[in-house]
């Protein structure tokens, strides 16, 4: 987070709140956001896709991805900074209402949506229902018209474009669970795709409003190529449909997946750079088809949050055990004489935490690299390479593989993760009914709960008792 310094006592703090004071206030596991960061991501996102897109379609709508993280607090702060909402699920629109954002600037996501969290869209007047199948929209067609209204809705395309984090390959359909196939013949047997069964169904329903498409091709993404390929075979799709069924539709939603640099190897491109890229894709798309651009949302989650926001742990148990790998693996090569290539012994030494992988399952889940600074004070101790582990009973549960922290590092010392406010708490258990952590926004040097930990009393609190 930007407003992360350390004091003159060399303790870390944030906006000027050592995180010492805020273990002793709040205890840890803690999950410590920079609200003024976060502001401040959500306002630059916005600015750079609305610069790139205002001589397009006048500028972007960006949806905040309530997943990678929501509460109260932080919907407030979306709505303040002129972003929109994305949600998926009917909890997640819980939130939203309670937090007052208003139902014309909230969408709502999921394959599988249940009638309750359709009527509940309705409820609220949201400015989109983002269909995911052929059966989905048969339902919300079905629920509007008996409530005798008119369900604004997306549809959901797999444009065929695969992303992976450095790159995207190109393929002809995808076969997972979200989204309408634009490969034709996919359910059909006159050889339509479902992609435009979808847009024809659609237009046939007096109770569905077809705003426009939508995709969502990855997350974690650092290139603009996969966002623009996928942006000009959208547009592809709505010029054909304008032609064939003189169907204008208004909206494309080109979803999220920016990606955020967890550790120093990773190197997304800044997001004015993604935006100029797919508007000059959009731009040139719509002069070659002849159509007019429609309105262009996206919807970023990590890159928002994931940044603005550390897990402070405190350090328990250490043991350091002496392991067979390759140099290379661990780039310890210190010390350590070279045997001609083979396998080296050197030491690793375990640093326990008292979280791990309920509060962060990203890296049991995906792989994923974290890094670990000593955050109660400064060390000039010796670099040691350390794994950072949980407190679970499984042997995966790691928090940072390998990093190398102060030789001297001691039970006590309060330990920063940096890049932890996406799918880590959203995505925390109570597995070894371990309480989940509270999460405090600090902001002009004062720290608030805007969710608070949980109690022995909460874990408790669903168990019958009999
Ligand atoms: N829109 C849709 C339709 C999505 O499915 C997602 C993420 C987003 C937007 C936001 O993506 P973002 O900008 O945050 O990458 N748990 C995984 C990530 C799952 C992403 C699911 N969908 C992780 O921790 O990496």
């Amino acid at each position: 987070a930007q407003g992360v310094q350390r004091d003159i006592d060399g303790v870390l703090a944030v906006n000027g709140l050592t995180v010492s004071a805020l273990k002793e206030q709040f205890g840890t596991p803690l999950f410590v956001m920079d609200e003024a960061d976060f502001r401040a991501r959500a306002r630059s996102f916005k600015d750079a896709f609305d610069a790139a897109f205002a001589d397009i379609c006048g500028g972007v709508d960006v949806y905040y991805a309530g997943k990678s993280f929501l509460c109260t607090a932080v919907v407030k702060w979306v709505k303040e900074e002129g972003l929109r909402l994305d949600t998926a699920s009917g909890g997640e629109l819980a939130v939203a209402a309670r937090a007052g954002i208003d139902g014309s600037r909230v969408a709502l996501h999921g394959n599988n949506k249940s009638d309750a969290e359709i009527n509940r869209a309705l409820d609220m007047e949201l400015g989109r229902i983002v269909v995911d199948s052929l059966d989905e929209l048969e339902r919300v067609a079905k629920i509007a018209s008996g409530r005798g209204e008119k369900a604004k809705v997306m549809l959901r395309l797999t444009p065929g474009v695969h992303a992976h984090t450095h790159e995207f390959i190109a393929t002809a359909h995808e076969d997972q669970k979200f989204g309408l196939s634009m490969a034709g013949d996919s359910t059909d047997q006159a050889g339509l795709s479902a992609a435009e069964e979808a847009v024809a169904a659609a237009t046939s329903h007096s109770s569905i409003e077809l705003l426009g498409v939508h995709c969502h091709i990855g997350s974690q993404i650092f290139e603009p190529d996969g966002f623009a390929l996928a942006a000009e075979k959208l547009l592809r799709f709505l010029a054909a449909m304008q032609e064939k069924y003189s169907i204008v539709m208004p909206e494309l939603d080109l979803g999220g997946g920016y990606g955020i640099a967890y550790t120093p190897v990773d190197t997304p491109r800044p997001a004015a750079e993604i935006a100029q890229a797919m508007a000059a894709v959009v731009r040139s798309t719509c002069a070659e088809l002849g159509i007019t651009a429609p309105r262009i949302s996206i919807e970023p989650g990590r890159a928002i949050v994931g940044s603005t926001t550390f897990t402070l742990y405190e350090v328990g148990t250490l043991k350091t055990v002496r392991v067979d790998a390759p140099a290379a693996e661990t780039g310890d090569t210190a010390g350590t004489p070279d045997q001609g290539g083979k396998n080296v012994t050197h030491p690793r030494r375990y640093v326990s935490v008292d979280g791990g992988m309920s509060d962060n399952a990203r890296p049991v889940l995906y792989d994923a690299d974290y890094s670990a600074i000593l955050a109660s004070r400064t060390s000039a101790a010796a670099p040691q390479l350390s794994r950072v582990v949980g407190k679970h009973c499984e042997s995966g549960d790691i928090v940072v593989r390998d990093v190398y922290l102060p030789e001297d590092v001691a039970a006590g010392d309060l330990l920063a993760v940096p890049g932890t406010g996406a799918y880590c708490w959203a995505l925390s258990s109570n597995y070894n009914y371990l309480a989940r952590p509270g999460i405090v926004a600090v902001r002009d040097g004062s720290a608030r709960l805007i969710v608070r930990g949980e109690t022995e009393e909460d874990l408790l609190n669903r168990d019958m008792g009999v």
